[in-house]
């Protein structure tokens, strides 16, 4: 019997986990989903189990649950940029350390395995970052990515994959990411302020997940940037996702980030990603807009959710 089609997903009750999940039960993959606080975040029908990462001996008792040759998915990590400014020794031990361990796991089990990482591992001055660029991190949040990714690359069947997702917590959580400020600006008729000079090129978390998979399969070990085809504002972004309020009666200023009279100097202005090497593996990278349109219709289409 072959064991190749097992994944386990670490963060499985965050954004990008949930939706994985998804993903990979659609496409009959035997899963098994990591959570740590919030087994109910976690998608209805895979089998759950609880471990914090930071725990060495608890990750490693995994093991008896995971197949040879599996493929371990590992979201978990404090995401939240000014928690882990405060809560630096938090932030190392989850997001380094707890990447050391699921490492590990990895290595014990012959499991393939993908890293999310960010497109803020770069500063945000040049744009256009190709993973032979040099990462330069601003930040704890962004320092504990990096290290993690050096904990990834070490092993030879690790893969790190960068990007800028954008998407919808399904619940229970607080709007945290720039999805989630536009659509709860949106529905509570909040002015908002976007700017016209951060450039980006996003994917939305369905699409992420769909392209971390079919990656999975085509790659063996290395460093991917994941993005859209088109590079745009979040402006442009901020004006998509407001054709889905027509009963919005805030008002949207469109900002430049140069002029703003803010302290915001050195807020990034180009964060987006080369994504050449994935197109040229065959990955079929979406445009911006329509990419964030089909989801949020989709989400429109679901009532279950509570956001439109
Ligand atoms: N969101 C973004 O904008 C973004 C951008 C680029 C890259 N990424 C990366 O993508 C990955 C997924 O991000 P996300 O947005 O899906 O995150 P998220 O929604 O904030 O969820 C974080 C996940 O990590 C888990 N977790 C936190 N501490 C843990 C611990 N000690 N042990 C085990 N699990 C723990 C949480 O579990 P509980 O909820 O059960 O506690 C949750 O499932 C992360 O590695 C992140 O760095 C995110």
């Amino acid at each position: 019997m072959s064991h190749t089609n097992q994944a386990i997903v670490t963060g499985a009750s965050g954004l990008l986990g949930s939706q994985l999940l998804q993903n990979l039960k659609s496409q009959n993959y035997e899963t098994l989903a990591v959570f740590n606080q919030n087994p109910e975040l976690v998608s209805s029908g895979v089998k759950k189990i609880n471990c914090d990462i930071r725990d060495k001996k608890a990750v490693w008792a995994l093991k008896n649950l995971i197949n040879p040759s599996a493929l371990i998915i590992h979201c978990a990590a404090i995401t939240n940029v000014d928690l882990c400014e405060k809560e630096k020794e938090m932030c190392e031990a989850v997001n380094i350390g707890g990447t050391r361990n699921v490492c590990e796991l990895a290595r014990q089990t012959d499991s393939k395995i993908i890293y999310i990482s960010t497109a803020s591992v770069f500063d945000g001055k040049a744009g256009n970052y190709k993973e032979t660029d040099t990462a330069s991190p601003v930040n704890c949040y962004n320092l504990s990515k990096v290290k993690g990714e050096e904990i990834i690359s070490s092993y030879e069947k690790g893969i790190i994959v960068r990007v800028i997702p954008l998407g919808l917590h399904l619940s229970g959580r607080k709007p945290s990411s720039f999805l989630e400020w536009l659509v709860d600006s949106f529905r509570n008729n909040l002015d908002v302020n976007i700017f016209t000079d951060v450039k980006i090129n996003p994917l939305t978390v369905t699409t992420v997940a769909d392209m971390v998979i079919k990656a999975a399969a085509l790659m063996e070990s290395g460093l991917l940037h994941l993005g859209s085809r088109d590079v745009v504002s979040k402006a442009e972004v901020g004006i998509e996702v407001a054709k889905f309020f027509p009963k919005y009666k805030g008002k949207i200023h469109l900002a430049s980030l140069e002029e703003s009279s803010q302290n915001v100097a050195n807020r990034p202005k180009e964060m987006w990603l080369n994504v050449d090497k994935a197109l040229s593996l065959g990955l079929e990278l979406p445009m911006v807009l329509p990419d964030i349109n089909q989801y949020l219709k989709y989400f429109k289409w679901k009532k279950a959710f509570t956001y439109l």
